[in-house]
């Protein structure tokens, strides 16, 4: 008894030093300190957006070095790689976000964050116009910033080719609120289903969910649309799930090109069992209220019924961004974005003081999440030197116009030296540290690099690797809680 007595003292002594340590950082988290204020010496870096690229850069810079405004009409940062979970119900939507405010906040010189759009910016009086898109306006909603340096970083759209009907009749996977509208729609389908009298022609179509799309996304919105079925809809709508169809609609020979061919296969084979139908070489012409019009492979036009459609085809500029780089038509010819130089330095923009980031870029890197926040990283340490810089700059034309005696002569030369050293930079090198994808039926896929070549794997172990990679990369302690909440919620009580 003396000793069972003892390890449950040791024990609950642990358990409650651990739980008070973790909520004395919770709280210095919720609760961060005073910070500097702006310095009106300093420049000001103004960055447009606050996604994977944005929130890196931010994550990693010295704010000390400028005055930081950020402009973005969502005033947080999304986690997309589980934004299918969110439309599944799997996850909440607060899981995923983190308040741009929390990464600024945490800086030591204040971070000014506005909820605006861009609309246009102006490179020779280095100016961005912005305005208030939000649903509540106050009397000022446009206004413009001046800016030293400008980081664009506003990512890209859903990508609709002007194909008739998918703005009108499609649900998108790119933001929050697309995941929501999707989940909605979804479980309206199911009660529409399951209405009194419903014709089984009109069950069947209703409960027909097609997805269009054969990259990541589409197929991870269908992995996650089999375990929502499987797992929770049998038991609640026992009378309709047999009837549930979800069909995956590429262009191309096949799924995820992007992926190794045993992957592909293996995700395809992971569909056939999971009665996942995928249709490849097959087009969508047009998506219709209650149905879609497809391409057959052998070219013959064919309008299928379906309740859901979900349109994940790709990205595309947005508006902004053409507009920024017709202002340099001789340099930006490439109609995929941004062509920037080896330090993410807009190509053409003669003073250099406009870098992009992310997927509003044209590089030869496939526009991921991983190359947007790796870019933001080395983004701020390029800031970081050119503040160097410019400051030695500032030193030596004060020493400049001083009279000249030798010591000045010396120093005008040290300092002369340390900017060229501030100059040199090392140009961006991205790091490719794997692709992943889920695949529905608790498993994923991954492409990984190994000793100079690359690891293939599929299936549960490789699942359970998925969540715990993402768990580690979302940003905040604060979401990682979050999330492994909502999937041990998920695994006891169902979505
Ligand atoms: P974004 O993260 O899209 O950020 C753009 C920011 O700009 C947003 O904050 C937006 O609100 C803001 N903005 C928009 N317009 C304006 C404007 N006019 N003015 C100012 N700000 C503006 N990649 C991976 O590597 N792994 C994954 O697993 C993965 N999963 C994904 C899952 C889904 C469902 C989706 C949609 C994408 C996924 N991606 C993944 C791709 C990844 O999300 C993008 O490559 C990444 O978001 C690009 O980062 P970004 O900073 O360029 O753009
Ligand atoms: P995507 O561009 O990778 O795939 C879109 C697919 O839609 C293409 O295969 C295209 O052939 C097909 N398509 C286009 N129009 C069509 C039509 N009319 N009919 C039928 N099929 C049509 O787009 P996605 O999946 O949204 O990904 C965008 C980027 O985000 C990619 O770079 C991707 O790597 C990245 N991403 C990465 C993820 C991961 O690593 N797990 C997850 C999601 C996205």
């Amino acid at each position: 008894w003396h000793r069972f007595l003892q390890t449950v003292g040791g024990v609950t002594l642990v358990t409650l030093g651990t739980l008070g340590v973790f909520y004395y950082y919770a709280q210095k988290d919720k609760s961060p300190g005073e910070q500097l204020p702006h310095d009106p010496s300093k420049k000001t870096l103004v960055v447009l957006g606050s996604g994977w690229g944005a929130t890196s850069l931010l994550n990693s810079m010295d704010t000390t070095d400028y005055n930081v405004i950020v402009i973005s009409p969502k005033n947080y940062f999304l986690f997309t790689p589980l934004l299918p979970s969110v439309a599944v119900g799997t996850l909440s939507p607060r899981s995923i976000l983190q308040p741009t405010r929390y990464v600024t906040r945490h800086k030591k010189r204040q971070v000014a964050v506005i909820e605006a759009s861009a609309t246009s910016v102006d490179p020779i009086a280095k100016t961005v116009k912005f305005e208030d898109t939000s649903e509540i306006q106050g009397l000022v909603s446009t206004t413009t910033v001046n800016y030293d340096y400008l980081v664009f970083a506003v990512g890209a759209e859903v990508q609709t080719f002007n194909i008739p009907g998918v703005k009108e009749n499609a649900c998108f996977m790119k933001e929050l609120e697309d995941a929501e509208h999707m989940q909605r729609r979804f479980l309206d389908c199911l009660e529409t289903a399951a209405f009194p009298g419903q014709t089984p022609d009109e069950i069947s179509r209703l409960l027909h969910m097609v997805v269009v799309g054969g990259g990541p996304t589409g197929v991870e919105v269908s992995g996650e649309l089999h375990d929502f079925l499987e797992e929770d809809l049998r038991s609640w709508y026992p009378e309709l799930a047999s009837n549930v169809r979800i069909t995956l609609v590429e262009a191309l020979p096949s799924v995820l090109p992007m992926f190794s061919k045993q992957l592909i296969d293996y995700t395809e084979s992971t569909f056939k069992e999971a009665k996942i139908d995928i249709l490849t070489k097959t087009m969508v012409k047009e998506i219709k209220e209650k149905s879609v019009v497809l391409q057959m492979p052998d070219k013959s036009v064919v309008e299928v019924p379906c309740g859901l459609v979900v349109w994940a085809a790709g990205n595309k500029l947005r508006k902004v961004t053409q507009d920024l780089m017709a202002k340099f038509p001789q340099a930006q010819t490439n109609r995929r974005g941004i062509t920037v130089d080896d330090h993410l330095r807009m190509v053409g923009v003669p003073d250099k003081s406009i870098f992009a980031i992310g997927d509003c870029t044209a590089t030869s890197y496939a526009p991921t999440a991983q190359v947007a926040s790796q870019e933001g990283a080395y983004l701020a340490r390029i800031i970081a030197q050119l503040a160097k810089r410019d400051e030695l700059a500032a030193r030596l034309k004060a020493l400049q116009e001083t009279p000249a005696v030798e010591e000045t002569k010396q120093e005008i030369e040290s300092v002369q030296k340390q900017i060229t050293k501030a100059e040199k930079m090392r140009p961006f090198h991205y790091s490719h540290q794997g692709s992943l994808a889920y695949i529905g039926s608790d498993k994923a896929i991954a492409d990984l690099p190994f000793f100079n070549g690359n690891l293939a794997t599929g299936g549960v172990a490789t699942y359970l690797f998925w969540r715990s990679a993402y768990l580690s990369t979302l940003f905040s302690p604060r979401n990682r809680v979050l999330v492994a909440n909502d999937w041990i919620k998920v695994k006891l009580f169902g979505r």
